[in-house]
């Protein structure tokens, strides 16, 4: 089976072309072209993620990702598109300035692949960014008459823990294959969350943020350190250089941040005290040094890996869990891989490449729901808030 795999739920713009051979488990997956165009630096002047310009810069992006697709793809030339279909096409795009023709041509000028669906990210995510890629994936669908697959992004960063380390373009790789039940803890910039995993597709929140995000409380705190959106990665970096003594540890902990409610007797999470916290301890030591800011982002990182470490153990005990999948942006953090990985459970940890948002994960995700493809003139929604 061939898919066409398209992301835009947030700053990310993602379009993949992958064959899978069957539903999981021992599904053998090739990524054939795949395709990402940040807009990190777009979205650094506003400090976090502008909606209204991630719609208009997917809108951009997409039909540029979408040459390059099929540019290395074997394409067969489209039927001449009946007015009808141009139509609805341009009623779709009606929005994005000449997106439509942009679509309608490139499918005339390199033609398309032979698919057997399209799949699409329709939450949760920023509503607007969303919509860019329904509607794109919607116009493609119709044009080669095959269903559209409406994908979880969250979904999307649980598979992906099946993926192997060495993912390559072009190769044939068999996901890994997992004991249920299973937990998942997925965690990304608007999500922290602990999935009860007892077959595939059938998942089960038992523990989830009551406020912020772990990545959110990393970008926060992050930026008052002076760190560029998305902070996470530099926070990481900037604890690597804390100063530590000959065994290894941190020489002077000057800093210490709450773990909030690690010793609660549930899986929930709240990371907006912490966030508070640090603002307040960062006020009363202005302006503090490099080596301060160093060990600040050190024992931030602890306080929130602490907490994202405990928890999944404690989900684990709960369910009876032997197995954990990890996925999304944040679990790209090499420490909260460690400390994971140290757990005493099978755990898969998505590639540092599919961490973050991509659109191999949602074409993962699809793979699983075929049967749940429909008509791309059915109503299609985003939903900003779906839940898994
Ligand atoms: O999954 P993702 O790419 O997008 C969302 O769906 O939100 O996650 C982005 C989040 C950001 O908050 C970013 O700061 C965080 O992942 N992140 C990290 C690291 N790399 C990305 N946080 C901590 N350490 C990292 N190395
Ligand atoms: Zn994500």
């Amino acid at each position: 089976m061939k898919i066409l795999a398209i992301e835009t739920s947030c700053d990310e713009t993602g379009v993949c072309l992958l064959s899978v051979n069957r539903k999981y488990p021992d599904t053998e997956v090739t990524i054939q072209a795949n395709e990402l165009a940040s807009q990190v630096e777009d979205h650094q002047e506003y400090g976090g993620v502008f909606p209204s310009l991630a719609k208009r810069l997917h809108a951009e992006n997409l039909p540029v990702l979408l040459e390059k697709i099929l540019k290395e793809s074997e394409t067969e030339s489209v039927a001449e598109l009946p007015e009808e279909k141009r139509k609805l096409i341009r009623g779709w795009l009606k929005r994005h300035d000449g997106l439509a023709d942009k679509i309608i041509s490139l499918a005339e000028t390199h033609g398309l692949p032979r698919l057997d669906a399209v799949a699409v990210t329709v939450g949760p995510g920023l509503e607007p960014a969303l919509w860019v890629g329904i509607n794109v994936a919607r116009s493609l669908a119709l044009l080669l008459d095959i269903n559209i697959i409406p994908t979880n992004h969250m979904e999307g960063h649980l598979v992906s823990g099946l993926a192997p380390d060495d993912i390559t373009n072009g190769e044939t790789h068999t996901l890994k294959s997992i004991t249920f039940p299973a937990i998942a803890l997925l965690v990304s910039g608007g999500h922290t969350e602990l999935i009860e995993i007892k077959d595939w597709q059938s998942y089960k929140k038992i523990g989830q943020t009551r406020d912020d995000a772990a990545g959110e409380a990393f970008d926060k705190v992050g930026r008052l350190l002076g760190l560029p959106y998305p902070a996470g990665p530099h926070v990481s970096e900037l604890a690597s250089q804390a100063k530590r003594d000959e065994g290894g540890r941190i020489k002077d902990k000057d800093f210490s941040l709450p773990r909030p409610m690690i010793d609660s007797n549930n899986l929930d999470f709240s990371f907006s005290g912490l966030k508070t916290a640090a603002a307040r301890l960062i006020a009363d030591n202005q302006p503090l040094t490099d080596p301060q800011r160093a060990l600040f982002a050190h024992e931030l990182q602890e306080a929130i890996v602490d907490v994202l470490v405990s928890k999944t153990a404690q989900a684990s005990v709960q369910t009876g869990a032997e197995t954990l999948l990890v996925g999304g942006g944040v679990s790209a953090n090499e420490t909260l891989r460690n400390q994971l990985s140290a757990l005493d459970l099978d755990v898969y940890i998505s590639p540092r490449p599919l961490a973050g948002d991509n659109a191999v994960m949602i074409g993962l995700a699809a793979s699983g729901h075929y049967k749940d493809g429909v008509d791309p003139t059915n109503d299609i929604s985003a939903d900003s808030r779906l839940s898994l």
